[in-house]
């Protein structure tokens, strides 16, 4: 029997955010190079956005590549950003037809132009679409977005656009690159690693936080469930006591 069929439409998790981790180990033990194990985690990312759609789940953020992944050796940079064009160009009739809508977050403009344009282009093709929005975060980090926020609200104080005074916490929000997007209430991380990684370092402030041993290139439907069933049992109590809820 599958968890699926254990899971409670009314229970799951509005958002899902993903830190796909592993690849590189994957393909180690494989005796394989790095990139063997980042293609393999495309099929876990098919399955992934795939079990989220049939799951009716809005949103489905996956962090794809960080502002600190620039940094790896530029071999490996290289073949991430192909990876990525040649993935979002197979799958966009895939994504059409299950009315899936992508977007992306980040330092955008870092991105090579070929990896922008093919990134825009799907970004447009998808945009009427109303199911699962399937959001990449590309040369993204949570410093990043609220630094980035921070220099925005400046600017905007300085050209009198807004008052310092006027700056609460929902001003903020709108200020992140993921201001359309709620807060995640649920962030899976592969590969028996326990941190954040920069990633939505803001939006997890009440998130529950799942981690697997199982490394990205072996996730599938079944964990994805696994994770989801766990959300279900858990008890979010918001800072309160649980007979308040
Ligand atoms: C982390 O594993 C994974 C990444 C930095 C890249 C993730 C990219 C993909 C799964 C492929 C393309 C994605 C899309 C959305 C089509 P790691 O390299 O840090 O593994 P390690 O910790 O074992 O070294």
């Amino acid at each position: 029997m599958s968890l699926k069929d254990k899971l409670i439409p009314e229970k799951l998790p509005r958002h899902v955010a993903v830190i796909m981790d592993g690849n590189g180990r994957w393909a180690k033990k494989k005796g394989n190079q790095r990139i063997f194990g980042h293609r393999n985690g495309v099929k876990a990312v098919r399955e992934t956005v795939e079990a989220a759609a049939e799951m009716k789940i809005d949103y489905l953020t996956l962090y794809a590549f960080s502002t600190e992944n620039w940094n790896r050796p530029k071999i490996e940079v290289n073949a991430l950003m192909s990876l990525l064009v040649s993935s979002i160009h197979n799958e966009i009739s895939t994504l059409n037809k299950n009315n899936i809508r992508l977007l992306a977050v980040g330092d955008l403009e870092k991105l090579p132009s070929k990896v922008r344009k093919e990134l825009n282009w799907a970004i447009e093709q998808t945009s009427v679409n109303n199911g699962l929005s399937l959001v990449l975060a590309l040369s993204y980090s949570g410093r990043w977005e609220i630094i980035n926020a921070v220099n925005q609200i400046l600017n905007d104080v300085k050209n009198g656009k807004i008052d310092i005074g006027e700056i609460d916490y929902s001003v903020f929000n709108s200020y992140l690159v993921t201001a359309k997007i709620p807060d995640p209430e649920l962030l899976i991380r592969t590969s028996g690693e326990y941190r954040i990684s920069n990633f939505l370092l803001w939006q997890i402030a009440y998130t529950e936080l799942y981690f697997t041993e199982v490394l990205w290139p072996d996730f599938r439907k079944e964990e994805f469930y696994k994770a989801l069933y766990d959300f279900q049992n858990r008890e979010r109590r918001f800072g309160k006591i649980s007979e308040q809820l």
